[in-house]
């Protein structure tokens, strides 16, 4: 585990760092991890301008008016979207980083899977997708986490029974496995802006690797690959480096590619935006 320390230390550095007006997208930046890890870049950089994507106007306004006051400096630009019509986006979002697991090519969108099988399944597609973006794009880090368990929005919309059964638990347990949200925040911006991740290809301005710590290993197992899956508290675990070699062995990740891209054309009509 990264200890809190060493992250409050880099993200301290962040400053010093980064140029002045850096810029940063939050799709889903009006709740729960999206908007903490949103107010803590806006709180560690300088003149920053933040775009942030969420169906909330009240809470962009609301989110941007906190971030005036912490930073006025910076901008801070709300984008009232709904990205529903493409559904199997928020599904696929619920899988999250170094949890990775076997695909059921049959049920791609994992409709029958057990909910055991579910989150291996849809973690796998999401990184192997990732991979998939990172050949295109060489010169940007990819990171797909697991945030832990914190607590925010995410069971508003309640609408099956894995999520019924997550809220129950939460309900009961929440008190002793959330991840405090303050440490979340720190975290996330760490994983937005430290050198411990790079992309594969291209040096970028980002905080140097803490002291005694080395660049990340990637989702392919080796250091600094471009594509990072990780767990809350900043380790790749080996079953999901394991698991993640054996589809690629097999071509999945070709597979896992060409149903998203079918999936956007059945959506949208057109292969790419
Ligand atoms: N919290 C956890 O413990 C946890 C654990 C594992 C994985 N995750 C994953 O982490 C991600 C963030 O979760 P969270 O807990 O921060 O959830 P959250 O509090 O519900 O935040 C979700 C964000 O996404 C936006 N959003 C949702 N549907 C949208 C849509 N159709 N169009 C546009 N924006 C939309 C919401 O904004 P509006 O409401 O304004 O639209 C909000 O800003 C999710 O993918 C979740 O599955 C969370």
């Amino acid at each position: 585990m990264i200890a809190l320390p060493d992250i409050q230390s880099s993200n301290a550095r962040i400053t010093t760092s980064l140029s002045e007006g850096s810029v940063a997208l939050f799709v889903g930046g009006t709740s729960g991890v999206g908007e903490i890890t949103l107010k803590q870049f806006a709180s560690h950089t300088k003149r920053p301008r933040i775009y942030f994507v969420g169906r909330s106007q009240e809470a962009g306004t609301r989110i941007a008016t906190e971030c005036k006051t912490m930073n006025p400096e910076g901008e801070y630009i709300f984008i009232p979207a709904d990205a529903s019509l493409i559904r199997v986006v928020d599904e696929v979002s619920r899988g999250a980083g170094g949890h990775e697991g076997q695909i059921d090519t049959t049920d791609l969108e994992a409709r029958k899977a057990s909910i055991p099988f579910y989150r291996g399944h849809i973690t796998s597609m999401t990184t192997l997708a990732l991979e998939h973006l990172a050949e295109q794009a060489p010169t940007v880090s990819f990171i797909n986490v697991h945030p832990g368990i914190v607590k925010s929005g995410v069971l508003r919309e309640t609408d099956n029974l894995r999520m019924w059964v997550v809220w129950i638990v939460l309900l009961l347990l929440g008190r002793w496995v959330y991840v405090p949200e303050a440490e979340s925040a720190e975290r996330h911006l760490f994983l937005l802006t430290s050198a411990m991740y790079p992309a594969s290809h291209g040096e970028d301005a980002e905080v140097s690797v803490p002291e005694g710590m080395s660049v990340a290993r990637g989702a392919d197992g080796s250091r600094g690959s471009g594509v990072y899956s990780m767990l809350w508290t900043g380790e790749s675990p080996d079953n999901a480096v394991q698991a993640l070699a054996g589809l690629r062995a097999h071509g999945i990740g070709e597979v896992v590619w060409r149903y998203t891209e079918s999936q956007f054309k059945r959506i949208t009509g057109v292969e790419s935006i």
